[in-house]
């Protein structure tokens, strides 16, 4: 998620920019620039690496102007260089656009600009919008008042995906207009200034009284003044709000933690991972990876390499590429795959599964693989991270930054996006029907709004975090898919409550853990699978037979589990293959309610870090 700010005001643009950015750097983003307005000219200045690289670039020439936007760019298309930096302009440079989101249609739409002459200075999605602009502003008379918003309008009518939307005009100086199209814009109101930010932090200097700009509306920003429109141009009426957050709750948007910002980010995040991929029912397009016909055709084995949550959505993979492309799957923990001499033979895929991009162990494993004959498929969210840069195939799971060191956000993208790769593999093989590819692809397409629909069931978790608050020990049982989640929620459970927990194959409980279930034991039983449903009751009967309490995690279609369980955590009914996207959440808000009850950190847990970037 890029960083936004605008200024329009009797002050220096500048040091305002530079100051909105900086409350904006916990966002994470790998490049920054700006663009100031003065004497009908546009200056930019924009640099690789953080702020302080920016400012530098800028002490040596200062910039004067009292308008002016600026951008800290988390990079989703064309790696973090000074190039694909924002501000971009339009061919004449009068025009300079920064923007927050994705495009899903830049590629034909510049193909286009292209062969009408344009000239592109970017890899980026953004650049096509000014040149969109450029394009637009020759058909529109010049005398027009309302020119830059036509001009703009045409632009974002062209284009397709969730996007925020910031473009600046040397020829219309005393204005700025903003489109939003999902991305998170807000006003900042003042006397005789007006703000502008991706988010709230950013404003809380200048002004506490923000309008935010609604999805599919244009705001035009003038010194003081803002006029809301939606994108036919008729007006929209909305009363600015008077934010009481301090600083540090503005940073979450308003949660207590980043990890329940970032659990709640998940439709939007799942949204985001699809976005431009699953444009058919019979095909998965993967931006950024390549496998050559010969080795999807013959493959032999796929390895899977990966660490703590990274590796439990691994192997959720496994599953699902088995199953769907008919290939074997081995998944490894990189610490463990990187030393024990594997045999890593004929052709074979490795697919490296990393949040950060930086995990020792997991870069290790790649290497260890590809230097064994493997081609290696990186699943990452960090544009530019070490192992998105070795590996011969990226696809990013586009989270957006995940703070939090209890990974959620970036567990359930990594699901879609392995599910996404199995769809695409099973086709390309021959593998998969096409009938059953669009049921799987329709079903991935509601995800977003079933995960909405499941978190806003966060209140009964809460009071079940409250009944178990005090025990020292759970347990996390299911049968295939459902015990890969039950791996993921017993390490959610440990790595933020210190609550001892353990995952088990349900049909293991018999051969030994039994003996640790008691009365003050909770048993969380994930029962999405309905090929092993019965053999789940039969499981949740042993347990309770020795008086454990258990806490199913079931469809909000299944009738039976009520009989057998004494707490039922719903979910909507999906296709069982994408059912662990959805059977995670409220076992997340299960650790992070207990967490909070007992007064832990929760973004930043004892004895761990977000990337472990050493051995
Ligand atoms: C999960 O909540 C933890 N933060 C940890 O297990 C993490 O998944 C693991 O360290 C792998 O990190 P990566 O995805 O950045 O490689």
């Amino acid at each position: 998620m890029c960083g936004i700010m605008g200024y329009i005001g009797p002050r220096q643009a500048l040091p305002i920019l530079l100051d909105g950015l900086r409350r904006l750097e916990y966002r994470g983003y790998d490049s920054a620039g700006v663009a100031v307005l003065a004497d009908g000219r546009i200056e930019t200045r924009k640099a690789a690496g953080k702020l302080a690289v920016l400012e530098s670039a800028i002490a040596d020439r200062p910039i004067a102007g009292r308008a002016g936007i600026g951008h800290t760019r988390w990079a989703t298309h064309g790696h973090p260089t000074e190039a694909n930096a924002h501000p971009h302009g339009d061919c004449t440079g009068r025009c300079v656009v920064i923007h927050n989101g994705i495009i899903e249609n830049y590629l034909p739409l510049r193909e286009r600009l292209q062969a009408a002459g344009h000239r592109f200075r970017s890899d980026t999605d953004t650049e096509v919008v000014a040149h969109l602009i450029e394009e637009a502003l020759e058909a529109i008379p010049s005398g027009r008042p309302d020119r830059m918003e036509a001009a703009v309008r045409e632009a974002v009518r062209q284009t397709r995906g969730a996007y925020a939307i910031v473009v600046m005009s040397a020829d219309d100086p005393e204005r700025i207009v903003a489109v939003r199209m999902i991305s998170p814009l807000i006003v900042g109101l003042g006397p005789d200034e007006t703000l502008l930010a991706s988010d709230i932090p950013a404003l809380l200097p200048y002004t506490r009284d923000v309008l935010v700009i609604g999805d599919g509306e244009m705001a035009v920003i003038e010194a003081g003044r803002v006029t809301l429109a939606d994108l036919d141009g008729r007006p929209v009426a909305r009363r600015p709000e008077h934010i009481t957050w301090d600083a540090a709750m503005a940073e979450k948007g308003g949660y207590p933690h980043f990890m329940l910002k970032e659990i709640y980010e998940q439709p939007r995040a799942l949204h985001e991972t699809m976005m431009g991929r699953l444009d058919r029912d019979d095909e998965v397009t993967l931006d950024g990876v390549a496998l050559p016909e010969d080795l999807v055709r013959r493959l032999d084995k796929v390895w899977v390499v990966a660490c703590g949550t990274a590796f439990h959505a691994g192997l959720v993979g496994r599953w699902l590429i088995e199953h769907l492309a008919r290939v074997p799957v081995e998944p490894d923990l990189a610490s463990e795959l990187r030393y024990r001499d594997p045999l890593i033979v004929g052709r074979t895929l490795a697919v490296a599964i990393s949040q950060s991009g930086e995990t020792a162990d997991t870069l290790a494993a790649a290497r260890e693989a590809r230097r064994r004959g493997s081609r290696v498929l990186a699943v990452t969210n960090v544009v530019g991270s070490t192992l998105a840069r070795e590996a011969d195939d990226v696809l990013f799971i586009r989270a957006g930054p995940e703070i939090a060191v209890a990974s959620t956000k970036a567990y359930t993208t990594m699901l879609v996006a392995l599910q996404m790769l199995a769809i695409h593999l099973g086709l390309r093989r021959g593998t998969l029907a096409s009938a059953r590819a669009a049921a799987l692809i329709g079903a991935l397409r509601h995800l977003p709004l079933q995960a909405q629909q499941a978190l806003e069931r966060s209140a009964e978790v809460e009071v079940l975090a409250r009944r178990w608050v005090g025990a020292e020990h759970a347990f996390f049982i299911g049968r295939g898919l459902d015990y890969a989640v039950a791996m993921e929620g017993s390490l959610k459970l440990k790595e933020i409550s210190y609550l001892h927990s353990e995952a088990l194959a349900a049909g293991e409980l018999k051969h030994g853990t039994l003996a640790l279930v008691t009365p003050q034991t909770p048993v969380f039983a994930l029962a999405t699978q309905r090929t092993v449903y019965e053999k789940t009751i039969s499981n949740i009967q042993e347990v309770r037979a020795r008086g454990a309490e258990v806490i199913a995690v079931a469809y909000d279609d299944d009738a039976e589990i009520a009989k057998y369980a004494q707490t039922v955590l719903r979910i909507p009914p999906t296709d069982d293959l994408l059912a662990p996207v959805l059977a995670i959440l409220p076992l997340q808000l299960f650790a992070y309610h207990v967490a909070a009850l007992r007064g832990h950190d929760i973004d930043q847990p004892r004895n761990l870090a977000k990337s472990v970037t050493v051995e």
